[in-house]
């Protein structure tokens, strides 16, 4: 039976329930790498300063190196006996190397371990996550492009509001995923600081060189103050808010996927490989990918309401629920990782109905805004504009005539102003491109717009 690190002040043997009920090993054998990684680097440094031989270092290490293999490979399988991941190393070090292996914990405690582990684990996160994001935004960038001339219905209130370019429509929400972006790598400011050699939260009666340590971990800064060091988990929560935003983002996303799939709407075909059917419904083809992403939202909101909760009351500094910190960090991580990913490549596989969205849209009521300006633009004032426009779409319904359809006599029983030109107007490029302002949906703006993506995405890489 192996000894927990910090039995030798008790007669009485942890109970085994309880130890089973405190384990972590099954959720932090997540960061056995960073774990390993940041044992070395702290042994180096030890050794650097000469508060631990060379040699001994040295054994240490290799065995380090070792046990990452035995781990990676499957060789060692972490058992929950352990209590945690940590636990796990440094025993299989023993029994490799005997006591030498306790060295290792010389000036550490496992308090700024674990933040230092975390915040490992955060900068490889957030590294794949903004590759992720790169990748949905060089596709948006792409859709843009392809889909410039193709024409959608803009809503507002999910009422046809105004044609606009499918182009401008994507680039809305590279817009989206670009923000996301940058609050990861603003965050990474806050991330990239060791906490190692905070120790157990007061400091080290040991000659230990912070400064070291962290440049080996290749962190930007340490911390200044060992309290606060180990005690907060305010970047956690910080990582999983960007996580919900990202995932608020996707999730408005496949709602459009799901509604512009379904029969009524028609827009779009989603691809088979992306679609489940029914077992009962012979004919069904269901966005389940679209509505898992949808769902997983919850998830990922559950997870900051999660840490937030855990941390509210908690008295400085260390105190043993922070270790449940761990399960919505690895699992807002996964979540909104993997979503982002799966929607990339059911996205890239969507195509819109080009034909018939543009066909829909040239005999649309939502034209209507064309003829009221229109009207302004032959001088009545746009409070008129709006009245006489709203006739001409009564009118239109209740005489089943498409807008471009009524006949020039009726319009000017609505208004002198009107003369053959406003059938020019009446077109939903027409109306895409007499926008004149900056950002819009005029083909013009949209190209300028994805050339600016692109110019932005070209830069990111550098
Ligand atoms: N497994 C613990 C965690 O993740 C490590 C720190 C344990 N420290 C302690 N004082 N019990 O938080």
């Amino acid at each position: 039976k192996k000894e927990l690190l910090w039995q030798s002040r008790f007669s009485e043997p942890f109970d085994r329930e309880a130890l089973f009920f405190s384990s972590s090993v099954d959720v932090d054998r997540e960061l056995y790498q960073e774990d390993i990684k940041g044992s070395i680097a702290h042994v180096t440094m030890l050794s650097d300063e000469a508060i631990i031989p060379v040699e001994e270092a040295r054994l240490i290490i290799e065995g380090l190196e070792e046990i990452e293999q035995e781990i990676s490979t499957g060789a060692l399988e972490p058992h929950w006996e352990d209590e945690d991941i940590h636990t796990v190393i440094e025993n299989r070090l023993k029994e490799k190397i005997g006591p030498i292996a306790g060295k290792i914990h010389s000036g550490r405690s496992r308090n700024d371990q674990v933040a230092t582990d975390t915040r490992l684990y955060l900068k490889k996160t957030i590294g794949e996550m903004r590759q992720a994001l790169r990748e949905l935004r060089t596709l948006l960038a792409d859709k843009a492009e392809r889909y410039r001339e193709t024409i959608i219905f803009g809503y507002t209130h999910l009422q046809r509001a105004q044609p606009i370019s499918a182009g401008h429509y994507y680039l809305a929400y590279f817009s989206m995923f670009e923000r996301d972006a940058e609050r990861l790598q603003d965050l990474m400011a806050r991330v990239n600081i060791s906490p190692l050699g905070a120790a157990a939260f007061a400091g080290s009666t040991l000659p230990l060189n912070v400064e070291r340590s962290a440049e080996l971990l290749d962190f930007g800064t340490v911390f200044s103050n060992s309290i606060d060091a180990v005690s907060d988990r305010d970047i956690i929560i910080e990582f999983i808010s960007a996580c919900s935003i990202i995932m608020m983002h996707l999730s408005r996303f496949a709602e459009d996927l799901i509604l512009w799939s379904s029969y009524e709407f028609d827009y779009l075909n989603l691809s088979d490989a992306f679609a489940t059917g029914s077992s009962i419904m012979p004919q069904k083809k269901n966005a389940d990918i679209a509505e898992l992403v949808r769902g997983k939202t919850g998830r990922v909101y559950g997870a900051l309401i999660n840490l937030l909760v855990i941390m509210k009351g908690l008295p400085l500094s260390y105190n043993r629920d922070m270790q449940e910190d761990k399960p919505p960090l690895f699992d807002a991580a996964k979540t909104t990782l993997s979503s982002v990913r799966i929607f990339t490549r059911m996205l890239c596989k969507t195509e819109l109905k080009t034909e018939r969205l543009n066909t829909l849209t040239s005999r649309d009521l939502s034209l209507a805004t064309e003829i009221a300006e229109y009207l302004v633009r032959k001088g009545m004032p746009f409070r008129d504009a709006h009245r006489v426009t709203g006739r001409i779409v009564t009118h239109s319904i209740e005489t089943g005539t498409a807008l471009p359809d009524i006949e020039l006599e009726s319009f000017r029983t609505f208004s002198e102003l009107f003369d053959e030109q406003i059938y020019a107007a009446l077109t939903p490029q027409a109306s895409i491109n007499s926008k004149q302002t900056h950002g819009s949906t005029a083909m013009a703006s949209v190209e300028a717009q994805i050339r600016a993506a692109r110019e932005r995405l070209e830069a990111e890489k550098s």
